[in-house]
Order: C-alpha cells, then sequence, then structure tokens
C-alpha cells in the first residue's frame, strides 16, 4: 500500500522476450525483401542494358559503344543508326522514345554517321524528335542534344504535358566539332563543319565553317 511518506516505485514495463524476437525478426525479413527486390531491379536494368547495346552492336557493325553508356527507351535499338568507326564514350546517356502523351506523331530517332566521336558524360536526348550527326563529328564531353520541348501551358503539370510538336529535332553536318558543356535546342540545325565553343547555347541555325560561342550565342569567325 502506498502511504502519504513512501517511495512509490513503479516497474518499467517489461517487453515479453518472444514479443521482441518477433519484432526483431520482422524488421529484418522487411530489410531482407527490400535488398532482394533491389538486387532483381538491378541485376534487371544491367541484363536490359546489355541486351540493348548487344542488339545495336549487330544491327549497327563496327561501332564501339562503352560499357558504361547507358541507352534508354522503348525498342530504341530499332531507332538508332550509326556508321562505322564511330564511338559513343562513358557515361553518356542516350534516350530514343516516341511521346505516348502526343497526338502528333513525330519520329523519334537517333542517327549518328561514319567516325564520329561521342565523348564522355553526354546526354542525347532524342525523343519526340529526332537527332541526326553526321560523319566526321566530335561531341565532347557534358553535351546536351534535347530534340523536343515539353509544352508549357498553364494549369497542368510539365511531365503530363505532351512534347511541343512545333520546333522539334537537331541536325548536325559533317565534320562538326561540338565543345564541352554546350546545349543545342531543338530545332536547331548546325551545318557542315561548324565549331561551337565550349559552354555555347545553341538556339539558332549555325552557318558551315561559323565559330560560334557564348550564350546568346554569337558569330566569332569562319573556318579557313
Ligand atoms: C571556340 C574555340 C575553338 C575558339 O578558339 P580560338 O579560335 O582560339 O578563339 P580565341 O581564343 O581567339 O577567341 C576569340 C574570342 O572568342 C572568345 N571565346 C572563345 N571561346 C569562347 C567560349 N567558349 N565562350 C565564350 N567566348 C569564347 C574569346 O574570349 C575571344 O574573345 P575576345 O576577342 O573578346 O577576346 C575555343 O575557344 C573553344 O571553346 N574550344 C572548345 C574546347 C573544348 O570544349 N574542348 C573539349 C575537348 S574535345
Amino acid at each position: 500500500m502506498v502511504t502519504s511518506n513512501s517511495i512509490q516505485v513503479t516497474t518499467p514495463y517489461q517487453i515479453p522476450s518472444f514479443q521482441l524476437n518477433v519484432s526483431l525478426m520482422l524488421g529484418l525479413w522487411s530489410r531482407t525483401m527490400i535488398a532482394i527486390k533491389a538486387t532483381i531491379r538491378y541485376c534487371r536494368d544491367s541484363y536490359r542494358d546489355f541486351i540493348m547495346k548487344m542488339r545495336i552492336m549487330m544491327r549497327n557493325p563496327h561501332i564501339s559503344i562503352s560499357r558504361k553508356c547507358r541507352i534508354t527507351g522503348k525498342d530504341a535499338y530499332q531507332k538508332i543508326k550509326i556508321g562505322e568507326g564511330s564511338i559513343i564514350g562513358d557515361f553518356t546517356f542516350v534516350t530514343v522514345s516516341e511521346d505516348q502523351n502526343c497526338s502528333q506523331k513525330v519520329p523519334s530517332m537517333l542517327e549518328i554517321g561514319e567516325s564520329t566521336y561521342v565523348g564522355e558524360l553526354n546526354n542525347l536526348r532524342a525523343a519526340g524528335g529526332t537527332i541526326k550527326i553526321g560523319n566526321n563529328c566530335c561531341i565532347s564531353q557534358q553535351v546536351t542534344l534535347v530534340a523536343s520541348n515539353h509544352s508549357i501551358k498553364k494549369g497542368m503539370n510539365i511531365t503530363g504535358q505532351p512534347w511541343d510538336v512545333s520546333k522539334h529535332s537537331i541536325y548536325i553536318g559533317n565534320d562538326v566539332w561540338i565543345g564541352a558543356n554546350v546545349v543545342v535546342l531543338p530545332g536547331v540545325t548546325i551545318h557542315d563543319g561548324a565549331v561551337i565553343g565550349a559552354g555555347t547555347i545553341v538556339n539558332k541555325d549555325v552557318p558551315e565553317n561559323a565559330v560560334v560561342v557564348g550564350n546568346p550565342m554569337k558569330l566569332i569567325k569562319y573556318r579557313r
């Protein structure tokens, strides 16, 4: 009995050991399941990636695609053409996919000519438009080629909007050098022999043999 001058001692709540074991086991089980699912997803992605590159290389012999380059898009291997002697470097990301939200179908393809070098860490996005690169070009590093814009109508999430079909696709001629960190926007044509300086945002067509730099892009000279 508790009196006014006695100290009340409360026993801490004891978790029964079997309850402890059950929650421990459940925790362990759910972590194992998460790890198994993540491993399956990783293996499936690696397998798909490998098969995609194999299919592309079988259709386009005598090319080199880095093991570390990533190519995505449903049946992308059918929409990619790469000429003899061309190279795609490490960590370059290529996506070729049709737009499911868009009623007006614009062909999404990637075509690369012969002996063209696409270096490391580039981002080639042929979705909602086509990207064509000619022969003997050099696409340096961290270059983004984006073939179409999202529509930007007010009142609808950007991710749910179809591609803007008013301006799409990128055409790059032969013997073009695109410097590091360049962004080429949809609807642009870069003609034969052009040089695009590092960090340029290409928002307009570039004439033959022109050397352009900067943002806003300006013409500094012609190749001689
Ligand atoms: C475009 C490029 C080839 C021009 O080289 P260049 O003929 O030697 O030109 P210059 O250095 O004489 O520059 C001429 C003018 O353009 C400017 N300029 C050159 N490149 C520029 C660039 N990328 N961005 C902004 N301005 C640039 C220069 O500052 C100079 O301006 P000024 O006359 O007011 O002084 C070179 O500057 C470049 O950008 N190379 C890309 C390098 C690269 O990305 N390599 C990746 C590995 S493959």
